[in-house]
């Protein structure tokens, strides 16, 4: 056989099964869970590369020696040039466990989409890379252009070995142009090539006024409450309307430019469908208007607490607690000065006093967001690709997401251009319970990706 799409149709449920078996694995990277598990996936993504005919299999510490990254390689098309694939091999804690139809880490099918914590992100993703390189080497024997491939294993928290490794390994990965299958599509129906993302700012903030929690009838009155009061502070990081509320970051947001407004214009949108599918009750206002939404989402700063923790809803008695700790996230667009707006939200944290207590921040990390011009001939050839393999026109999107090492991989490439394309969906809820990935979205992302390595 020697057409790598045919092979491909012959072959998926083989690629699905190598899916499956990631899946198995929860390669949860968060500091807290048995990074050990992260390691052995690492070394079952090694071992498909080794299915696949990459050479030159090679592993490198990650910022946790179990957070390895994996690289492999294909470089006999001399002359040709080279792509840099990427994916992440670890996920997000699986979240209410009760809160899953099917097992977070057991690949599920259920109405054409696949079940699992990591399903699209980004496992799918990975294996997307691996079965559009198999396809063509085992079909046509040989690829038409160099290929590179690296799989992370600490994107979900923070890549932090990433600079370091890239610094290191700057020739090693040198490469005309860098495929990131990571992110989102527009819909089930339309392809995306995502070409901004937020970034974002992370810290701990906790109030501690007691050694212990006491009964709060016995001694509730004159002590201060740890959870009230970092409420209080957490609540004048925004105005009434949800925005952030400190002016200095406010003023750094740039006003869409007339060009990003028409191509926000030119995509068809349906509120419903957006209530829909992002899980909004009924009940539940939008904080702006339908017009508004994909600007919000792609490039309007949005802050988030991730997490409020002052005692647990199990045991929740009558007490004053003796602390309260959030994590708080803040995304960021152009051009917030990520470092500045960090050192101004810390420092306005840590000014505030509520009943005189004050709160600490800790932990604090920075991705910074993204935006490219897409003047570059890869863009072109990019879309191309996604149209054959969908049968439908792509349309360039943003993403309120972030993926902070966009800019470290094109500065360490001189400036290759990064092309983000991915197999999630609207419907793919990564990080939240339920995950999945469309099965015909995977398969249109593989085939878009044959064809991009055909042609390139
Ligand atoms: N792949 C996601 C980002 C994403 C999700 C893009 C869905 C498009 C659709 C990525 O793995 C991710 O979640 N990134 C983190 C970055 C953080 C850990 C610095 C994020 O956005 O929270
Ligand atoms: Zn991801």
């Amino acid at each position: 056989m020697s057409d790598p799409l045919q092979y491909f149709q012959s072959h998926e449920t083989d690629y699905l099964k190598k899916l499956k078996h990631l899946v198995a694995i929860p390669s949860v990277s968060f500091p807290g869970f048995e990074q050990k598990v992260v390691g052995e996936c690492g070394n079952e993504v090694k071992k498909l590369f080794t299915e696949v005919g990459l050479e030159n299999i090679q592993t490198f510490p990650g910022g946790h020696p179990e957070r390895p990254y994996i690289y492999g390689e294909w470089l006999k098309a001399p002359g040709r040039p080279t792509v840099l694939m990427y994916g992440h091999y670890d996920v997000q804690p699986p979240g209410n466990l009760d809160k899953w139809q099917s097992p977070p880490f057991e690949l599920t099918e259920k109405n054409g989409r696949l079940f699992a914590r990591g399903s699209a992100d980004d496992k799918g993703g990975l294996i997307a890379n691996l079965a559009a390189i198999d396809s063509i080497l085992k079909s046509v024997g040989s690829l038409p252009v160099n290929v590179k491939i690296l799989a992370e294993g600490e994107e979900e928290c923070g890549s932090g070995g990433l600079d370091n490794f890239v610094a290191k390994n700057k020739s090693l990965i040198q490469a005309d142009v860098i495929i990131i299958t990571d992110a989102d599509n527009y819909d089930e129906q339309t392809a995306g090539l995502t070409v901004s993302l937020r970034g974002l700012i992370s810290m701990s903030v906790e109030v501690q006024a007691l050694k212990q929690p006491v009964h709060s009838g016995l001694l509730g009155g004159p002590l201060p409450d740890s959870a009230m009061a970092l409420s209080k502070i957490l609540a004048t990081l925004v105005d009434d309307s949800g925005e952030i509320s400190i002016p200095e970051i406010r003023e750094m947001v740039v006003p869409l430019s007339a060009d990003d407004r028409q191509e926000l214009s030119s995509l068809p949108f349906d509120e419903h469908k957006f209530r829909d599918e992002s899980g909004i009750l009924p009940e539940t206002k939008l904080r702006c208007s339908a017009g508004e939404i994909l600007e919000h989402l792609w490039f309007k700063p949005s802050f988030s607490i991730n997490c409020f923790q002052a005692s647990s809803q199990a045991q929740a008695g009558n007490v004053v607690v003796a602390s309260a700790w959030a994590r708080i996230g803040l995304r960021t667009v152009p051009n917030i000065d990520n470092e500045k707006a960090k050192q101004l939200l810390q420092e306005h944290i840590e000014r505030q006093t509520a009943f005189g207590l004050k709160a600490k921040v800790s932990n604090v990390s920075v991705g910074t967001w993204w935006k490219t011009k897409t003047d570059h001939p890869a863009f072109k050839q990019m879309e191309a690709a996604l149209a054959k393999g969908w049968g439908r026109a792509s349309v360039k999107i943003g993403c309120g997401g972030s993926i902070p090492f966009v800019q470290t991989f094109t500065d360490a490439l001189g400036g290759a251009p990064a092309l983000l394309i991915g197999v999630c969906d609207p419907k793919t809820f990564a990080h939240s319970e339920n995950e999945s990935m469309s099965i015909e979205v995977w398969r249109k992302s593989v085939r878009s990706l044959i064809h991009f390595l055909s042609s390139f």
